[in-house]
Parts: structure tokens; sequence; C-alpha cells
């Protein structure tokens, strides 16, 4: 396949949704609750929450608009079992990524009504954890998917990432 045949490109707007999450996510993980106790300090509480907040808001216009303006960039004649595995991939991701911030939106209503204890919040913070753990294997899988598409050099790593870019045949 040459990269001819495939001039689909990502908008600038659709690349900065791409790269700010990727941002968003890391700074997400980097600064997570290791202890529920944390969240007996009320300004580490309120951040918490208006962090979640923003991350599900954006998430929600960077869907609508993805779904709405942008298509993705595999080939036309890309076999079909492929096409239906990035799909999975990306809507995993994004309903992955959801369900984090949803899930820390719930342990922090349980805090909020002291309901600090017991099963209920435990299987919460079971679901966040597991949620948290299967978006680190979706995004391993689609890091790996995007190096293959770069070895085959058909245009769709260069649709999305900003560097290592494939050199145009025309
Ligand atoms: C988008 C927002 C969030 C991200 C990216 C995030 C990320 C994480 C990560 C990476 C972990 C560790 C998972 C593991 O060890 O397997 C974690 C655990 C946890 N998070 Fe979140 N989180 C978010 C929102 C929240 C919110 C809003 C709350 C509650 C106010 C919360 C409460 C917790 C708790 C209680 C744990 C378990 C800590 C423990 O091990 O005892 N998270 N989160
Ligand atoms: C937190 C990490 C990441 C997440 C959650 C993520 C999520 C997504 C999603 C949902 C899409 C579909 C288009 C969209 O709706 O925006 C996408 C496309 C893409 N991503 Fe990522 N991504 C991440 C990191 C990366 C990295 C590190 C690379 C490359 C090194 C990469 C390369 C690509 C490429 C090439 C596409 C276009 C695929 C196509 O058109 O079919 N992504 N990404």
């Amino acid at each position: 396949m040459s990269l001819d045949k495939n001039n689909s490109q990502y908008s600038k707007i659709a690349k900065l949704f791409h790269w700010g999450f990727v941002l968003l996510f890391v700074y997400g993980v980097a600064k997570q609750v290791e202890d529920i106790n944390q969240l007996e300090d009320n300004a580490f509480f309120r951040f918490e929450i208006i962090f979640a907040l923003i991350f599900l808001f954006l998430l929600i216009i960077r869907l609508i608009y993805m779904k709405t303006t942008q298509k993705t960039s595999l080939p036309e004649d890309t076999p079909r079992i492929q096409k239906i595995s990035a799909k999975i991939i990306h809507n995993g991701m994004y309903a992955l990524l959801a369900g984090t911030a949803l899930s820390g939106l719930s342990i922090g209503f349980l805090f909020w009504i002291e309901l600090k204890e017991g099963i209920l919040i435990d299987i919460i913070i079971f679901f966040h954890e597991l949620n948290v753990n299967l978006l680190y294997w979706f995004i391993g899988i689609h890091i790996i998917a995007a190096t293959f598409h770069r070895l085959k050099r058909d245009g769709v790593w260069s649709s999305m990432v900003p560097f290592l870019k494939e050199k145009k045949l025309k």
C-alpha cells in the first residue's frame, strides 16, 4: 500500500484533542490517588473531582467532534477484520476513559456522603482500578498497531503523529 492511495489527514483540532488527552491522561495517572485516606484532605478532594469533571466534559466534546467531522485514515482496502478491530480499540478507549472518570466520581460521591468504607466503595474502587488497567492494555495495543502502520507506510501513522513521518511519494 502506498501513501498516495490514502490522503486522509486528521484536522488540527483532532490532533490537539488526541495529544492533549495523552498529556491529560499521563497527568491523571501521575497524580493518582494512592491511598483513599488522601481524600480526607479537602483541597485534594476538590481538585480530584474538578479534574475528573473537566476530563469527562472534554472527552464528550472530543467524541462528538470526532464522530461528526473526522473519519479513520485506514486505507479503504484494509481487511474487514482489521477495520473492526480498530473500531473496537478506539471506541473501547473512549468507554474506558469515561469509565475511569465516572468510577472516580462515584468514589468521590460515596466518600462525600460518608460511605467511606464497606463493600460498596470497595466494589467501585475495584472497578476504577480494573478500568485503568484495561485502559493500559488498550493503549498498549493501540501503540503497537500504530507502529505496525508506520512500518507498513500506509499513511495512518502520519495522519495523527507529528514525528517520524513517512516521506510523501508525490
Ligand atoms: C480522570 C480521572 C482519574 C484518573 C485518570 C485516575 C487514575 C487512577 C489510577 C491510575 C489509579 C491506580 C489504579 C491501580 O493502582 O491499579 C487510581 C486509583 C484510585 N483512584 Fe483514581 N483516577 C481518576 C479519578 C478519581 C477520582 C475523582 C477519585 C475520587 C475522588 C479517585 C479515587 C481513587 C481511589 C480511591 C483509588 C484507589 C487508591 C488505593 O489504591 O487505595 N480517582 N486512580
Ligand atoms: C493515552 C494514550 C492514547 C489514547 C487514549 C489514544 C486514543 C486514540 C483514539 C480514540 C483514536 C481514534 C481517533 C480519535 O477519536 O481521536 C486514536 C487515533 C490514532 N492514534 Fe492514538 N491514542 C493514544 C496514544 C497514541 C500514541 C502514543 C500514538 C503513536 C505513537 C497514537 C497514534 C494514533 C494514530 C496513528 C491514530 C489514527 C488511527 C486511525 O486513523 O485509524 N496514539 N487514538
